[in-house]
């Protein structure tokens, strides 16, 4: 646990473009605050793994296009793991919410399970940092552990140092894809930076360093 208040129970947002390195961070935040890491993108990715009605539609439909998956489906989703017992001493959420609608939403229950939004961390590094960081990421399809062949590359190559699985190219991170969920971000994502900074809880944080330069920085903040 580190030094910060750990009595506050809250929920942490991170938000920023896709491939800034949100999921990278949230959960070592998560593992620091022993605090749930609730990432909406692995929830779906392990749906479509299981091969669950809802799972396959979101991925054939609109991952693997760039598009961003119908509100209901992700509340739906956020509200059932939001209820469960580990998350009432807060949570973090990565990739959630992302648009208007999903923010609003969030305030309705986290006012109703009495856990407030402490701070939205918004990760922020230039579009031609994230496209690198996207299009060199290798991912695990079993236990979802991420890696990057030039910045994070596993002890053998394309293989998951943490389950022994082959890692994957995730089908998004495609060139043609990686640029659509770029527009879709800036398109219904970005706006929540001044919807968090009309609230008071926004923290810009420079995500264009190394991985624990990023993290002391988050941590810093939290704890000021
Ligand atoms: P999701 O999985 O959330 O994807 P994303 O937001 O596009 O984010 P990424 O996982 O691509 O990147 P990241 O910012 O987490 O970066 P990471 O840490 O992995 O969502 C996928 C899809 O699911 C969406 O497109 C949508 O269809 C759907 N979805 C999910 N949530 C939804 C919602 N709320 N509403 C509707 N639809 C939703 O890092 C990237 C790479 O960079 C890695 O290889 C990593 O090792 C490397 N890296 C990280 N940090 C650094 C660093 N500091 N230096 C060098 N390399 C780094």
């Amino acid at each position: 646990m580190d030094g910060a208040d750990s009595t506050r129970k809250e929920v942490f947002i991170f938000l920023g473009p896709p491939g800034v390195g949100k999921g990278t961070q949230a959960f070592r935040f998560a593992k620091a605050l022993e605090i749930p890491h609730i990432a909406t993108g692995d929830m779906l990715r392990d749906a479509a793994a299981r091969k669950t009605p809802l799972g396959l539609e979101a991925k054939s439909k609109y991952m693997d296009q760039g598009k961003l998956v119908p509100d209901e489906v992700v509340q739906g989703i956020v509200q059932d793991r939001l209820g469960q017992d580990d998350c009432q001493g807060g949570c973090v959420l990565d990739g959630f919410p992302r648009t208007g609608a999903q923010a609003e939403y969030l305030e309705q229950a986290t006012s109703r399970l009495g856990l407030p939004v402490g701070k939205a961390f918004y990760l922020d590094a230039p579009e031609e940092v994230v496209v690198e960081r996207t299009s060199g990421r290798r991912a695990c399809p079993s236990c979802g552990s991420n890696y990057h062949v030039k910045h994070l590359p596993p002890k053998k190559e394309g293989i998951c140092d943490e389950c022994g699985t082959e890692l994957i190219w995730r089908p998004d991170d495609r060139p043609e894809t990686v640029l659509e969920r770029q527009r879709v971000y800036r398109a219904q994502t970005a706006e929540l930076i001044d919807y968090y900074e009309g609230r008071s809880v926004l923290t810009r944080i420079d995500a264009s360093g190394d991985v624990e330069t990023i993290q002391k920085a988050i941590l810093e903040a939290r704890s000021g």
